[in-house]
């Protein structure tokens, strides 16, 4: 009589029960994995096609930076970060993968697309694409614009195509947004204030603690302008982290014939005074630029405990920004102090100013983890201050095997870890004094996260093997990073050789098995299975009675 109704519930019915009795079996096989210890296989969203959220975004940059494949083009990493929260708030948004179009996260319509692989047209990109198929292993040849449903391709071909522009990236943020509006997503219904918006929600930085020391160029070639362009560079940078002695410190010097020390890591506990300092700081205007002395200075003095430098076992990263405007006068220093920073933990970040410095120096001094900034003029600081910034919030402290790191988090706070893998492969143990941490380990990128890792572990131990094919002289390293996910947190995360994790004990196996069971009989599939009964006989009865 009333067929309509009685189809609807026949058909409830059957997703229903279809659905439970699905889930219902692989639930059944489900185990819980031991506490805390879940290895699994390697995470790396940035590859999955359709792949969605901040962290995958955050993964993408991770990779870029790290790659240095866009190095050359410094505003073009920060502004990539921004186009994506801006074209669909970091793919959060349902339309990001519509059918019909393939342009991902960073909506790269097809045509600009296929501006990128002509490198005819566009000979300049030739080399870029060269170094993402050297560390990618991306071929332009073989990409279709399906590919970019997939982050990484995304973003990676998103750069690209803003280096097909001939304008400049301009650098103010107003000037980007209406940039990016201009050449970039036609079919995207957004307007530069996305832009401005996403600016504002993608600054700051999350990772908290840095030794941080400036090394100014006080040469006479300098000049007193730019010498207090300088200074105006330190403050800024100071500006976007916090002071403090749990948090950053910041110490100074002054090189030219000789070094000045201006400021210790130790001396200043807040901003205000630090930036007072900076500002008062003289203009040497000496002769020569030892900049090999100065490293030395950093090095034997400036890192280390007694002037304020953090223990290793604080996880602090040491990092050093020097700023140079021609060749040192003693190149044979800079090299074998640039290797003593190094082995000390301190990452260097040169700053090359003018077209006189010497491009092989400063990969000397920056070395793998470091990163050479280079500007034309002391004016055009300013223009890598985002840049710089993004990576100070990626340094990662270097910590030997066997020091155990304790450090406290807050909510949301990160610290960056690295560690050279023995041969034996290593295990780390977390301990909670306090609240709860997230871990991620990773030998693929130097900042891990949910989106992007080797192993995860939020309690207990776990054991990470050295990389299969590395060599007797090429040791593996493991980059670490803990993430704050309790308003306070602090951690102790302990490192040993080989594999020390201890057996799940009997007892605790029987416990572990009867937390499953007893998931299983509280399993929500459980009452599906329950309302597919219910729905079973209700539409018998209904129709009957209907
Ligand atoms: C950084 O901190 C903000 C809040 O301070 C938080 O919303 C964001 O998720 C954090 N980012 C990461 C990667 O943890
Ligand atoms: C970590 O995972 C990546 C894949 O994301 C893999 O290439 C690499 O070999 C893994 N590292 C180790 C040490 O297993
Ligand atoms: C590490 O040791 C534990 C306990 O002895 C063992 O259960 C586990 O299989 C080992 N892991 C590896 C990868 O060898």
């Amino acid at each position: 009589m009333c067929p309509f109704p009685w189809i609807l519930m026949l058909f409830t019915m059957f997703v229903l029960c279809y659905k439970g009795i699905l889930s219902a079996a692989v639930g059944g096989q489900a185990r819980t994995p031991p506490r805390g210890l879940v290895p699994g296989r390697p995470v790396d969203l940035t590859l999955e096609a359709e792949a969605r959220g901040t962290p995958v975004v955050v993964a993408c940059m991770a990779k870029i930076h790290d790659s240095k494949v866009f190095d050359s083009h410094r505003l073009l990493s920060p502004m990539l970060r921004r186009m994506a929260r801006a074209a669909t708030e970091d793919g959060r948004e349902e339309r990001t993968y519509r059918p019909g179009y393939d342009g991902g996260i960073w909506q790269v319509d097809s045509s600009d697309f296929r501006q990128t692989l002509d490198t005819r047209t566009y000979p300049h990109l030739r080399p870029i694409w060269n170094s993402i198929a050297a560390k990618f292993g991306i071929h332009r040849e073989d990409l279709r614009w399906k590919d970019l449903r997939k982050p990484l391709y995304s973003s990676l071909v998103a750069g690209l195509r803003i280096l097909t522009v001939e304008d400049e990236i301009p650098p103010s943020i107003p000037a980007q947004a209406a940039f990016w509006k201009n050449y970039c997503n036609s079919a995207l219904d957004k307007s530069p204030n996305h832009y401005v918006i996403a600016a504002q929600e993608v600054t700051g930085c999350n990772a908290t603690g840095l030794d941080l020391v400036f090394v100014l160029d006080g040469s006479a070639s300098v000049g007193g302008e730019n010498f207090q362009l300088s200074k105006d560079f330190v403050n800024t940078i100071i500006q976007s982290f916090t002071i403090g002695p749990e948090l950053t410190r910041v110490g100074v010097i002054q090189y030219s014939f000789s070094v000045n020390l201006e400021i210790e890591l130790k001396d200043h506990t807040s901003a205000a005074p630090l930036i007072e300092a900076v500002e008062d700081i003289e203009y040497d205007k000496g002769l020569f630029t030892h900049t090999g002395e100065a490293l030395q200075y950093i090095t034997t003095h400036s890192f280390t405990v007694e002037n304020g430098a953090r223990e290793v076992a604080k996880g602090v990263p040491k990092v050093s920004i020097l700023l140079t405007d021609g060749q040192s006068g003693d190149y044979h220093d800079v090299t074998v102090w640039s290797q003593r920073a190094r082995e000390l933990g301190v990452t260097v970040f040169p700053v090359g100013v003018t077209n006189d410095v010497d491009q092989e120096e400063l990969d000397t001094m920056a070395g793998p983890a470091g990163k050479v900034f280079r500007v034309r003029r002391f004016r055009d600081l300013e223009e890598i201050v985002t840049d710089m910034e993004k990576s100070l919030c990626r340094a990662v402290a270097a910590v030997p095997v066997g020091t155990p790191v304790t450090a406290d988090l807050d909510k949301d706070a990160v610290r960056h870890l690295s560690f050279v893998v023995p041969h034996a492969g290593m295990t780390f143990k977390l301990t909670l004094n306090r609240g709860q941490v997230a871990i991620y380990g990773s030998s693929l990128v130097t900042t891990p996260n949910g989106a992007i890792h080797n192993f995860t572990l939020t309690s207990g131990d776990v054991f990470f093997p050295s990389e299969p094919d590395s060599s007797q002289d090429a040791l593996t390293t493991v980059y670490v990073s803990v993430y704050g996910l309790s308003d306070h947190s602090s951690f102790t995360l302990h490192t040993t050789e080989g594999n020390t994790t201890t057996p799940p004990s009997p007892q605790l196996q029987g416990a572990a098995h009867s937390t499953a069971t007893s998931t299983y009989k509280l399993d929500p599939k459980g009452i599906t299975l329950f309302w597919c009964l219910f729905a079973y006989l209700t539409s018998t009865l209904c129709s009957y009675l209907i």
